[in-house]
């Protein structure tokens, strides 16, 4: 008797040393400590949604293939809200349970580090928007005025699909949407197949290059879809509220030049089609999701339309890798921004420097690399963030500048980085000196002259 229990016991403990760890819960985020999840790497996701866009409801599986990063016990997906139905792990069933956020799935046999797996989550339910502390109003998924859009940065992608959700985890994207054929639908990257049957339209779209999943984006609505092909460009396709005015359309047209400055400047477009998604209500924002960036109503101006456009190289190719980082993102988008307006629509490049480092002197500046986790879109991100770039370029010449841009941004496309690494490329081809004004305009207050 003694014996066979020790028997048991010496078993039981040879498993849980060869059965590997949980993985971690969290990938230590400066601002989001908990978002994302340790032990395994997406490396696709396929997303199926089956969308009641009058009850605001979905009905969904996802299934995330994934390579196990250390030998896994146990893993997390994030997940706000819905329900979850069933969990499985290369197909077999796996025990899951819900904590805040975290969906916790113990897989009947645990994961060898370096393998593949895949796993399966059955979900449904009415998603909510997530609370963020980075912005004043809720992320992720929105119904309003018969139309269902999702603005998910940083947070809200967990709002309607279960995922790794750290920029640090990128993934190609298959996601197929379900609709009522009286409804249009649209998301990242190429329309592969649209099926009509029954009173049912499905439309599979592909993004075949990584992608953070606060990028990921969804829209059902009365759209129409609106595509230009031309020479050199990308298959632009945007989308706009049936019975547009035709100021709006008008105002899109500038997509392929703005493009095509950008791509003069940094290198060629990184993904396979662009386009911007005009919704029919205000949303006081617009948001670069990856190929479909997102605008109001009333925000459809040169300026905005560039800066979603730079995001897709600096932000979705080339993104940060901590969201205490944002001015990489906005501050170069802002930047760029100008540069365009100042090359294509009349803008004085220098006299909007002037009047941002007065606003800024008059109404107080945050140094962007000592923001909180509330002020990570905070102005002082965009401006500061577009001065700290035009104090550089004064100090070393175009040629120097447009160097370490493009630098800056191929070390980086299709992958993370941060402004340890920007100050390498700047050191490395402008010298100390210019690093350390870099520097000075990342971190210190007051904030420099012009
Ligand atoms: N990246 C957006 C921009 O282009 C930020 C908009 C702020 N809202 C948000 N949900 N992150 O400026
Ligand atoms: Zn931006």
């Amino acid at each position: 008797m003694t014996l066979v229990v020790l028997a048991v016991a010496l078993v039981g403990s040879a498993c849980s040393s060869t059965d590997g760890e949980p993985g971690a819960q969290g990938l230590d985020d400066s601002f989001y400590p908990n978002m994302g999840n340790g032990g395994y790497d997406v490396l696709h996701y396929e997303i199926d949604l089956d969308i009641d866009p009058a009850a605001n409801t979905i009905q969904a599986l996802a299934t995330v293939t994934s390579r196990a990063t250390q030998d896994l016990s146990a893993f997390n997906l994030d997940l706000s809200g819905l329900t979850v139905a069933e969990v499985q792990v290369n197909g077999s069933d796996a025990e899951f349970s819900r904590s805040g956020t975290e969906l916790v799935i113990e897989p009947a046999s645990s994961l060898a580090s370096d393998t593949e797996f895949s796993t399966s989550v059955s979900y449904s339910g009415s998603p909510e928007p997530v609370v963020d502390p980075g912005v004043p109003f809720g992320l992720g998924w929105h119904h309003s005025e018969d139309t269902i859009y999702t603005v998910s940065e940083p947070s809200g992608s967990m709002s309607w699909f279960p995922s790794n959700n750290h920029p640090t985890d990128k993934a190609t994207f298959e996601i197929r949407i379900t609709v009522p054929a009286t409804s249009t639908a649209a998301s990242n990257g190429v329309l592969v197949e649209e099926i009509s049957a029954n009173g049912y339209t499905t439309t599979t779209w592909r993004m075949d290059d990584p992608m953070a999943s606060y990028l990921a984006a969804v829209y059902v609505g009365d759209f129409e879809r609106i595509e230009t092909r031309q020479p050199g460009s990308p298959l632009i396709r945007d989308y706009v509220p049936r019975n547009s005015p035709a100021e709006i359309v008008e105002a899109l047209s500038i997509t392929p030049q703005a493009i095509s400055y950008f791509e003069d400047l940094l290198g060629p477009y990184p993904f396979d089609a662009y386009g911007t998604i005009v919704l029919p209500l205000e949303l006081g924002f617009a948001l670069e999701n990856q190929t479909l960036s997102v605008h109001g109503r009333y925000t459809i101006d040169p300026m905005i339309i560039a800066h979603e456009i730079i995001h897709q190289w600096l932000g979705n190719s080339s993104t940060l890798d901590d969201w205490s980082e944002t001015w990489l993102h906005e501050g170069f988008a802002t930047y760029l921004s100008i540069m365009y307006m100042s090359e294509h629509h009349e803008w004085d490049l220098n006299e909007q420097t002037d009047e941002w480092h007065e606003y800024l002197t008059a109404d107080g500046s945050i140094p962007p690399m000592e923001i909180e986790n509330s002020e990570m879109f905070d102005v002082s991100v965009y401006l500061r963030g577009a001065l700290t770039l035009h104090a550089l370029r004064g100090l070393v010449g175009e040629t120097v500048f447009s160097d370490i841009l493009r630098t800056h941004y191929e070390q980086s496309a299709n992958s993370n980085t941060n402004t340890a690494e920007f100050l390498a490329v700047v050191t490395q081809l402008a010298g100390a000196a210019a690093a350390e004004l870099v520097e000075s305009w990342l971190y210190d207050d007051p904030m420099p002259p012009l």
